[in-house]
């Protein structure tokens, strides 16, 4: 049996994840994401899933400011990648939603995003199929029935 060699980084995932999921209300939400940016270092993927309005900007939002970028953080619904500059390296937010096959992330320079020294992170990564490969973060939030003001937060390691 292959050993999966351990990620570079040191521990990425605040504490705060340990328990795995956890219902947290936006402003919890935000400060998660603030610490988990602090924390972060260059090379990252990390991959933010769940449903339209579940938070996923919001979390990436927070994670960019938390690592250094001062500019405003916008949905690349449209453009389907943004690219900000923060002390430690570029942060490349994409939203694949309107994706419409994994090939055209070719156009995004997405082999070259993936190779480069900076901090990846990625909204409907389904969307990119098989092009997505292992070593990421992922982050996936979903909505709690019965409670609009918060949401469960998943935090892993895709090896
Ligand atoms: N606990 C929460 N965490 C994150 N967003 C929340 C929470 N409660 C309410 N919201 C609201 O839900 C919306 C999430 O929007 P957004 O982050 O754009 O979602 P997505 O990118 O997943 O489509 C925002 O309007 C935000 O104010
Ligand atoms: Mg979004």
């Amino acid at each position: 049996m292959t050993e999966t060699p351990a990620p570079v980084h040191p521990p990425l995932v605040p504490a705060l994840a340990d328990r795995g999921a956890l219902a947290m209300s936006e402003e919890q939400l935000r400060d998660w994401g603030l610490r988990f940016g602090r924390a972060t270092h260059a090379p990252l993927l990390g991959t933010v899933s769940g449903e339209l309005g579940a938070g996923k900007t919001t979390l990436v939002q927070a994670i960019c400011t938390g690592y250094g970028v001062t500019e405003a953080v916008t949905s690349p619904t449209f453009a389907l990648a943004h690219e900000y500059s923060a002390p430690r390296s570029p942060v490349h937010h994409l939203d694949l939603y309107r994706l419409e096959r994994p090939d055209q992330l070719e156009e995004l320079g997405w082999d070259e995003l993936l190779t480069s020294r900076a901090v990846v992170l990625v909204e409907w990564p389904e969307r990119a199929g098989d092009r997505l490969t292992g070593g990421h973060v992922t982050l996936s939030l979903q909505h709690l029935p019965g409670d609009p003001d918060r949401r469960l937060l998943y935090a892993g390691w895709h090896a």
